[in-house]
């Protein structure tokens, strides 16, 4: 029997509470037995890319709250026993496929330890030892965290699973940590430290590529702690990003579709090796059937015994890598990597989101326009699987991204002769070249997080 959302999360509670020195997780003593249906792993799942509003708040605007908000609040305040108890709820900063997320003021701060914030501990370091005055004004200065409810619609095991893999990531550079969990019969919450961050669509556009060196820098050395202790994130975007231009830090959030490396893997056929993976195409139902057709095109076989291909694609439309589409039953990090290669191509060519899809076909029909049908075949092959289209405008080898990258920009004229006019500047062709690295179809020749931060484009940050 598979276990209900109460007793998934008082299981975490339980084992969490053994492990003393870390991160504590608080069981609310008033919580009832309920149960709460348990949904399947979701598999397939794609958020759209505009689903999720990552507003944020600055200082001054915190006051001013919307009475739908206020109202949201309100209820949130009532039907979460106690916790009005531990914190005041300021704002509704955030509203995803999964969650709602809340700014609030931490009102027991000084009562815990604060591992976790890192603000306190670099004013630690460079700061001398403060004054009896500085000590009393800093005991009352306000803590904020972010209070992530999420849907009592989530499956528990996907519950478990974002809360488990958060705090194994508890030490990891630039990823946000965990701070608590509460529950309240079946509604569970995240308490995280507040990450002041501005709003992708607003900086995106203004971001110099020097400013971008920087968000690269702190976006890979992010996936690289994540890769390191064999997690995928799956679901690299800016909203889940949460970056500060101004200090240039960023922290990774949301490991709401995160899994380890290896879980529920088949043989795919970019395991074999390349020899073996061509006498097996050689021997597969299409090329029989291809060899077979005297017109050259390929038929199918009326009756398909075989089974439907089941592979995790979970992530956010026009953000997954073409192993993902293709339902790869062996997908690594690098699917991270190819994420992180859309968000610079949305730097780059200043369009957010830029792929833009209605679902998987459409999504791979995106790339075949850049990658060319050539490919988008050989793409295919890869994981066992035969692409084919008849659209007659996808070219054989698609269009290179200083191309795109100009013609987005509105820089694609052409003097007289019909030379182009402009080129990208050198920096750019950096950017570029690192992007390839990232977008590499192949994902076992796609960049690392560690190589990446070795790449002059990310390793000449400053
Ligand atoms: N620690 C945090 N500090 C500040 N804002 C946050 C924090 N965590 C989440 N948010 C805001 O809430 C939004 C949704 O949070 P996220 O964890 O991505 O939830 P979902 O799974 O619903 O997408 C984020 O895009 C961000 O704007
Ligand atoms: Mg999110
Ligand atoms: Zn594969």
């Amino acid at each position: 029997m598979s276990p209900t959302a109460t007793e998934v999360i008082q299981g975490i509670m339980r084992a969490r509470a053994a492990q003393k020195e870390e991160t504590h997780v608080h069981e609310d003593p008033d919580s009832g037995e309920d149960d709460c249906s348990d949904e399947d792993a979701v598999m397939d799942e794609s958020r759209g890319p505009l689903e999720e509003s990552g507003c944020t708040h600055t200082e001054e605007s915190e006051e001013e709250v919307d009475d739908s908000v206020a109202e949201d609040m309100a209820r949130f305040e009532e039907t979460f026993k106690g916790i009005s108890r531990r914190f005041r709820l300021i704002n509704r900063i955030g509203e995803g496929t999964f969650s709602t997320v809340y700014k609030a003021e931490d009102l027991n701060y000084h009562h815990y330890q604060n591992e976790w914030d890192v603000d306190e501990k670099s004013n630690m370091k460079w700061s001398s030892p403060p004054t009896k005055r500085q000590a009393a004004q800093k005991k009352h200065k306000a803590r904020f965290v972010a209070i992530k409810k999420i849907y009592v619609t989530s499956s528990p095991i996907r519950i478990l699973n974002e809360l488990e893999l958060l705090h194994d990531l508890r030490d990891s550079e630039s990823v946000c940590p965990l701070i608590t969990a509460f529950r309240h019969q079946d509604q569970v919450i995240a308490v995280l430290p507040y990450f002041q961050h501005r709003d992708f669509r607003e900086y995106f556009r203004e971001m110099t590529i020097s400013d971008i060196r920087l968000y690269f820098q702190s976006l890979t050395t992010a996936l690289r702690s994540v890769h390191e202790q064999g997690i995928l994130h799956r679901d690299i975007k800016p909203t889940n990003f949460l970056y500060e231009p101004l200090h240039a830090r960023g922290v990774l959030v949301d490991f709401g579709l995160a899994e380890r490396e290896e879980t529920d893997w088949h043989q795919c056929a970019c395991g074999y090796d390349p020899q073996d993976r061509r006498a097996r195409i050689e021997n597969s139902v299409h090329s029989n059937s291809f060899a077979a057709a005297t017109n050259a095109v390929p038929s199918y076989p009326k009756v398909d015994n075989r089974p439907s291909r089941r592979a995790n694609r979970a992530g956010t439309r026009g953000f997954r890598a073409p192993e993902v589409l293709l339902k790869c039953t062996q997908q690594t990090t690098a699917i991270d990597m190819w994420s992180a290669g859309v968000i610079l191509l949305t730097f780059l060519s200043q369009r957010f989101p830029f792929f833009h899809s209605a679902d998987d076909i459409d999504a791979l029909l995106e790339l075949t326009n850049i990658f060319g049908k050539k490919r988008m075949r050989e793409t295919s092959l890869l994981h066992g699987q035969v692409f084919e289209t008849n659209i007659p405008s996808y070219s054989e080898n698609g269009h290179g991204f200083e191309k795109i990258i100009l013609w987005c920009t509105n820089r694609s004229g052409r003097d007289s002769s019909g030379r182009r006019v402009a080129s990208l500047s050198p920096e750019e062709q950096e950017a570029v070249e690192f992007m390839e690295r990232c977008l590499e179809c192949d994902p076992a020749r796609r960049i690392t997080a560690e190589e990446a931060l070795k790449h002059p484009f990310v390793a000449s940050a400053v």
